[in-house]
């Protein structure tokens, strides 16, 4: 039998350097070309009926990129949050930045913290973007939100449990069910590891400009392909 579509799947949006450098551009190009196609993906995304979208925009680790780079990326952030997502306003969508604040610019905070708050009250779908993100941060930021709460005695050791962990991350979102890594590298680098624990991982070769509609949709029937067992054994 074939899976139904995933509630969440993340996007490791890679390859847009190369992808530029392939063209004899400069490497913002092909940021811009990421960009570009990351609009037309998300309203692609949301016809197909995915309730959670997560988006590897910016590691913690991209800050070491020349100035240049790092600069663009950023200014880049502020016009696509204050503009472009507007289409995600009609549609239901709760957008969420997971990261930390810390050594990103005051526009680029204050453009999260804006379309974060004119859709707070959305409840149909959900896209989590990763800025300024780590999981091992992420995984070492619960641990300290944890341990302050067992000092206050709000809870005791004995209560935490992977349900408790999960809810303490910086969202509480569904398990990853899907992480597809565009340009054909096969690594994590440090996204989503604890919600990643039972995912299915599809690397298409394609730079992430080129992962249009019709890439998404191979993508998603190669995922319908997929046993997922979670440790068990097929039930057919
Ligand atoms: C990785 O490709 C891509 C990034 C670090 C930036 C991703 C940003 C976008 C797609 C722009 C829009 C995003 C949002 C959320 C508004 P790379 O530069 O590492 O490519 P390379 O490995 O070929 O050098």
């Amino acid at each position: 039998m074939k899976l139904e579509v995933p509630t969440h799947v993340g996007i490791i949006m890679d390859g847009n350097g190369r992808y530029a450098k392939s063209l004899g551009k400069p490497r913002s190009y092909g940021h811009k070309a990421g960009a570009d196609n990351l609009k037309k993906l998300c309203k692609h995304i949301l016809k197909r009926g995915i309730k959670c979208l997560s988006l590897y925009a910016f590691s913690t680790d991209n800050f070491k990129r020349p100035k240049e780079e790092v600069d663009y990326l950023m200014k880049l952030f502020v016009t696509m949050f204050t503009n472009n997502f507007d289409f995600l306003k009609k549609e239901e969508v709760k957008v969420l930045f997971s990261g930390r604040k810390e050594g990103l610019p005051e526009d680029v905070i204050a453009a999260c913290e804006k379309i974060e708050k004119q859709t707070q009250n959305k409840q149909k779908y959900t896209l989590n973007i990763c800025l300024n993100y780590g999981s091992q941060e992420e995984i070492t930021d619960t641990f300290k939100k944890i341990i302050k709460q067992i000092q206050n005695g709000q809870i005791d050791i004995e209560d935490v449990d992977k349900n408790l962990i999960s809810k303490n991350l910086y969202q509480d979102l569904p398990p990853l069910d899907f992480v597809i890594r565009t340009s054909g590298e096969k690594r994590l680098s440090n996204f989503m590891l604890w919600q990643s624990s039972y995912a299915e991982f599809y690397f298409p070769k394609c730079y992430f400009p080129e992962f249009d509609e019709a890439e998404f949709d191979k993508a998603l029937d190669v995922y319908r392909e997929r046993k997922r067992r979670f440790g068990g054994l097929n039930k057919n």
